[in-house]
């Protein structure tokens, strides 16, 4: 078999005297929706954050592309993550000072592409995600599941090969959290981008592909034991 696009061996992760992780194995193959549930604490937004480059582990292997992550200098790693990574959390965390569309646009801009192109991409993502009727709003003057699609927008925009999503529906109602959740996984099938998801709701891991469960810092995913 392949070795998945992304891929984690025996991560140990300790804040302090908390164990966060402990010995966690996890691979996610392209284009696929994973879901990382259990309990709270457990360690999901760790080996979340471990995944996407956040997080240094203290041990472990952490493989994108056959290319080592934990190895990577910081300028290496940063770069990564603007260009392969898209980031959805729970409160959207859009930038209050800048409208929907620039919101959607920041990313591009952060590449260096040119404001009105960028701009002219960004409309397309809310246009995709139905919510180009605020592109002019500010965050403040959006709902929360319009403010969770405009997120959604912003993670894709820049055609990454991931999107990692760590509780995206949690401040939400059900009516919204399937919807944002319902355009996160189809627009993400059609990027052909996979998706890292973390939730405790099952009505949420509902739309994933496969299923991990974290419990006590620890979790196995298919053949990857250490
Ligand atoms: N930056 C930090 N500093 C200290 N302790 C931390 C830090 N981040 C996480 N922890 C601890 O590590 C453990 C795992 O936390 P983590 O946030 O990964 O859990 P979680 O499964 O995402 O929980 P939740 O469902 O509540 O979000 C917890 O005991 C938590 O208190
Ligand atoms: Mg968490």
């Amino acid at each position: 078999m392949n070795e998945p696009l992304l891929l984690a061996r025996d991560l140990h992760k300790s804040f302090g005297k908390t164990t966060a992780l402990d010995g966690a194995a996890v691979g996610v193959d392209a284009g696929e929706v994973l879901a990382i549930m259990g309990p709270s604490g457990s360690g999901k937004s760790t080996l979340l954050h471990c995944l996407a480059g956040i997080v240094r582990p203290d041990a472990g292997e952490i493989r994108y592309r056959g290319r080592d992550l934990i190895a990577m200098d910081d300028k290496e790693r940063s770069a990564l993550r603007r260009t392969e990574f898209g980031f959805v959390f729970q409160f959207g965390q859009l930038v209050p000072e800048l409208t929907c569309v620039e919101n959607v646009a920041l990313p591009l801009r952060l590449s260096g592409v040119k404001r009105k192109a960028a701009e002219v991409k960004a409309i397309e993502w809310l246009n995709r995600l139905e919510v180009d009727d605020v592109a002019g709003n500010r965050p403040g003057d959006v709902s929360g599941g319009q403010g969770q699609r405009v997120a959604v927008a912003r993670a894709l925009v820049t055609g990454p090969r991931v999107i990692f999503a760590d509780e995206p529906t949690g401040a939400l109602d059900s009516l919204n959290g399937e919807k944002v959740m319902r355009m996160l996984t189809s627009a993400a099938k059609q990027s052909d981008a996979a998706v890292v998801l973390v939730t405790h709701e099952p009505r949420v891991a509902a739309y994933s592909d496969r299923e991990i469960v974290v419990r006590d810092g620890k979790a196995t995913d298919r053949e990857l034991v250490a």
